[in-house]
């Protein structure tokens, strides 16, 4: 089996044997626990502790028939109330701090599981992303989780207590009376078998759940998103109808599972009830024969109290069942994002970049795609010498996207190598080699948060001078001066409250901020008014400064300036020079130029 390597506790065990042993998701869960060997035992202690302490009342019932009421001793009665009391008093005492040690331990383990995923989110590939929803990633972090915690929280509390006050009510039964006790347990077997085959059915049933719930989440997320063009689109009543799809398939599935609960509860409940019913029929016979010598009313009375505090348990447990099997389909994808393994990561000899780099960045016979047999960049070959300027043109598709996201390895080349001065890319720690990257997306993405704080980004340390500097030489200052509240203001999700012109320009202080010796810029196709066009050309400029830039160009200005052109087609460069020599091959950078001057 194949085994990916992760920090934190949920990682799956490398040993055979312990995989073996340890394999379900639950059990990976339950494991994690015995890493708070502390809080574990005194839980344990004190749920034991509080069992017994339970187990005394009917023995003192039975003394208070047949020691004191039969024999007419009143004299012991103060002593049994002072013993009953303080039981209580001790069972209720360890009790509060059962539930206080026991939440503590969950509650940890969960933060434990939480970190780990949220680590693991933040590590994983965008290739991860690309594939699976960010409703349905979100709805994995918050509600799958949710219901591990419950059977956690409930399933191991009340798990122990029951299996603990079975065992013990089991052996008081058997020490007043053997075979009354064995025919008042008789059901059991039938409750087992019950059990396993509601396991059988439940699963498959609760991982159906899951899934329509994280495409419920995934559909909400992306409708949510899009709901400007939603109401472009006036197709309000469509979303409707595609909600109504979705949230009636997580009705369905889980009633579905309800319908199974519902006649496995009530049978078992019937099972668990004959018991009683053999435990009256004998014990009244036992009693009528014996004349209560042997058996006393007593014993009886102790019996009636003891039976239903064996099957009580039994119906919690078929309730922790259930909730075990929603937790276990839960527990499975949560595991799934654990184990999804990292397409991107440092190699083990990576080592950090400690000096800033000039910026020289090679590719060297590149070759990627997607997904297998569709080439997407095929053979690429560059030199961009530190400080020039890179501008990639081609039609759409060609992979001038997919060829500058190869930089700061958002994908690694299945063939060849890209170089940093000469060293290779994947020779660098990730971390170390994404802080020489600045982007500039065409339409930028900002947090949602305030200026100030999305700027802060580009570095963390950056004080308010370095921020005011950023801004105006980013051309943002003006318009940031003049909201009301200043760099404080907060810009949305997405950035949502600023205009594309406004987002561009902060983007690019936010690089100005990191400044990094390599830059990645790719060019707004949207136009803006030529006022802020200036602005953000001269933004640009300043911005490109002394760094090697690629640029996915679409504006003549930027092109014309470069050092090299590079004209992508179907994956491959096929002419390359400056603007000059371009124009003179008369080739296809003749024909992408004279169409962008034609007048439309
Ligand atoms: N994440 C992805 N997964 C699968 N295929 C992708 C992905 N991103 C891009 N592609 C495909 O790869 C090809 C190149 O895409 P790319 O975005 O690099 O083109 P581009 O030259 O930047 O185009 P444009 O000028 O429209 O931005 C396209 O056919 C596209 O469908
Ligand atoms: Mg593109």
């Amino acid at each position: 089996m194949f085994h990916v390597a992760h920090p934190g506790e949920f990682a799956p065990s490398p040993s055979g044997l312990d995989t073996l042993l340890m394999k379900g998701p639950l059990a990976r869960i339950l494991r994690s626990f015995l890493r708070y060997p502390w809080w574990c035992t005194l839980t344990l202690l004190s749920a034991l502790g509080t069992t017994l302490l339970g187990l005394v009342f009917p023995q003192i019932t039975r003394y208070a028939i047949d020691e004191v009421v039969a024999p007419g001793r009143l004299d012991r009665l103060p002593w049994m109330v002072l013993v009953l009391v303080l039981a209580f008093l001790l069972r209720d005492l360890l009790n509060a701090l059962r539930v206080f040690w026991n939440n503590q331990l969950e509650q940890q383990v969960l933060l434990d599981l939480r970190q780990s995923l949220f680590s693991h989110l933040q590590r994983l590939s965008v290739t991860y992303y690309e594939k699976h929803p960010s409703g349905d990633v979100v709805s994995r972090l918050i509600d799958d989780i949710n219901h591990v915690e419950r059977v956690m929280l409930d399933g191991t509390e009340q798990g122990v207590v029951s299996v603990l006050t079975m065992v013990g009510v089991f052996w008081m039964l058997l020490n007043l009376h053997p075979t009354l006790a064995l025919l008042s347990l008789l059901p059991i077997p039938l409750l087992l078998a019950g059990a396993l085959a509601y396991t059988r059915g439940a699963h498959k049933r609760h991982r159906k759940i899951r899934e329509m719930t994280g495409r419920l989440s995934a559909y909400l997320f992306d409708s949510v998103s899009g709901v400007r063009e939603i109401r472009t689109f006036s197709a309000e009543g469509h979303e409707a109808e595609r909600f109504h799809e979705r949230a009636d398939a997580c009705k369905e599935s889980t009633l579905s599972v309800m319908r199974l609960w519902g006649v496995y509860s009530s049978s078992m409940n019937f099972f668990a009830s004959l018991g009683y019913v053999f435990l009256l029929a004998y014990g009244c016979r036992l009693l009528a024969e014996g004349g209560g010598t042997e058996f006393t009313f007593g014993d009886f009375s102790a019996f009636l109290l003891y039976v239903p505090m064996f099957y009580q348990p039994v119906q919690r447990l078929h309730g922790i069942n259930q909730m075990m099997q929603q937790a276990r389909a839960a527990a499975e994808r949560l595991f799934d994002l654990l184990d999804a393994p990292v397409d991107v990561k440092d190699r083990p000899s990576a080592r950090p970049i400690t000096e800033r780099p000039a910026g020289r960045i090679e590719f060297r016979n590149v070759h990627f795609s997607y997904s297998a047999n569709v080439p997407i960049l095929q053979g690429i070959d560059l030199t961009a010498m530190p400080g020039s300027v890179t501008a990639i043109v081609g039609t759409t598709g060609a992979g001038k996207s997919t060829l500058v996201s190869l930089i700061p390895r958002f994908y690694d080349p299945e063939e060849g190598a890209i170089l940093l001065d000469g060293t290779d890319l994947r020779d660098f720690t990730l971390a170390t080699l994404r802080a020489q990257i600045g982007i500039v997306a065409q339409e930028p993405f900002l947090f949602n948060g305030s200026i100030r704080e999305n700027l802060l980004y580009g570095r963390r340390t950056a004080n308010d001078q370095e921020i005011r500097d950023a801004l105006e030489a980013a051309h943002a200052w003006d318009f940031v001066s003049q909201l009301e509240t200043g760099w404080d203001a907060p810009v949305g999700e997405r950035g949502v409250r600023l205009s594309v012109g406004e987002k561009q320009r902060l983007a690019i202080a936010r690089a100005l901020l990191k400044d990094p010796p390599v830059l990645i810029l790719d060019e707004a196709t949207s136009s803006v008014d030529t006022t802020t066009e200036l602005h953000i050309q001269r933004a640009l400029h300043r911005l490109m400064e002394g760094r090697t830039t690629f640029i996915i160009a679409h504006r003549l200005s930027t092109i014309r300036k470069a050092d090299q052109i590079l004209v992508l087609e179907k994956g491959r460069i096929c002419e390359r020079g400056s603007h000059n020599e371009l124009i003179q091959q008369r080739g296809r950078y003749r024909q992408l130029h004279q169409a962008q001057m034609e007048p439309i």
